[in-house]
């Protein structure tokens, strides 16, 4: 088959086309013909040699695709051979045929393209496990969504304002900030120009928000906990700003804050599967209403990956950069 391979560990240059054999599955896997992959900065990450496939998983990129079972195990689940799926997946997106855990193969909403539907698992898996499940924002809750024009972002933002909560939003250009605001924030902030503690407090009347997606720790969680509501809690994902943090702790205790945080790909299948589970119950919905919808930025054939991980680290992205196999 027809993939992308890391070559060496560097930069987009080393992603080149490959021909792989086709991968095999175990029991409980199904194998995809790849129509569309997304591409997400854990990839870019990997590339650099700093994100490890855990044990077990393809050596190629890739955590999502879309595309027709044709093969595998679908013995016991709601698919057959010949489904249209999307997954989530170990590796391996980024090539003609995929393998996936069936449990973590979800139906393509109905109105959604193979495109589309690629574009969601990996942010969407990620979004609904911190955000609504690890920090469990509640009803009336407030959510401040950092990077808030990232895959991740554009996610968190639209489906926590279509759960009826306030969304807040960083970004790093007046232009990301407006599209923050049409896709739901109530008030983004340029954070090259604006200090988010403040607009934040200014905008809760001095309370600060109940919850922080913060894809960017370094300085800003000490940043953040001056934001927070009482009984606030901050999600933290990824540390594009650094893992090292001074924060005063007194205030954890006074104000019975939760700093937490976690990464998707190493979690169990089972852990997996009930993510997916709960998107299908409570955000397929909305993605099939049109409430929520895939953002997607640009599309590149998969030959191109390397393009494609030129224009994320460019970050002139808004929303998703995807890989058209088919
Ligand atoms: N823990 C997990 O399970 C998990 C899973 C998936 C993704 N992630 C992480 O989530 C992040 C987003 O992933 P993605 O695929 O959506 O990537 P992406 O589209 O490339 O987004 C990266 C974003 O980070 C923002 N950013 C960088 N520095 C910032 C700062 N100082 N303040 C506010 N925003 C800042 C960028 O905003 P500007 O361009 O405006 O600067 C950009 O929107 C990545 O760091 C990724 O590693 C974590």
């Amino acid at each position: 088959m027809r993939a992308i391979e890391i070559t060496e560990y560097g930069p987009a240059d080393v992603l080149k086309p490959c021909e792989r054999p086709t991968p095999e599955t175990r029991p409980g896997e199904v194998l995809i013909k790849v129509h569309a992959a997304g591409v997400n900065r854990p990839d870019v990450v990997q590339r650099l040699g700093h994100y490890a496939p855990p044990p077990g998983a393809s050596d190629l990129p890739g955590l999502e695709v879309s595309g027709e079972i044709v093969g595998g195990d679908v013995a016991g689940s709601r698919f057959k051979l010949g489904d249209m799926v999307c997954a989530l997946v170990q590796g391996g997106g980024y090539a003609e045929f995929c393998v996936a855990p069936i449990q973590q193969c979800l139906p393509i909403p109905k109105g959604l393209s193979a495109l589309e539907a690629a574009s969601l698992p990996e942010t969407y898996f990620t979004v609904w496990s911190n955000v609504f499940e690890r920090v469990r924002l509640s009803q009336g809750e407030t959510l401040l969504v950092q990077g808030g024009s990232s895959g991740i972002g554009v996610t968190a933002i639209q489906i926590a304002k279509a759960l009826g909560h306030r969304v807040f939003a960083t970004a790093g250009s007046d232009d990301k900030c407006r599209k923050c605001e049409e896709l739901g924030a109530e008030r983004a902030v340029n954070y090259r120009s604006e200090d988010f503690v403040e607009v934040v407090k200014e905008l809760t009347a001095g309370k600060g928000v109940d919850v922080i997606l913060d894809m960017v720790g370094g300085d800003y969680v000490g940043r953040e906990i001056n934001c927070l509501a009482e009984d606030g809690r901050i999600a933290l994902i990824a540390v594009q700003g650094g893992t090292k943090s001074q924060i005063d702790v007194g205030l954890l205790l006074r104000r019975r804050l939760t700093l937490t945080g976690s990464t998707l790909r190493p979690r169990s299948q089972e852990f997996k599967a009930a993510i997916g589970a709960k998107l299908v119950e409570h955000v397929w919905p909305l993605l099939e209403a049109g409430k929520v919808k895939p953002v997607i930025y640009r599309s590149f054939p998969l030959e191109q990956a390397a393009e494609a991980h030129r224009l994320m680290e460019s970050s002139q992205h808004v929303g998703k950069i995807m890989l058209q196999v088919v």
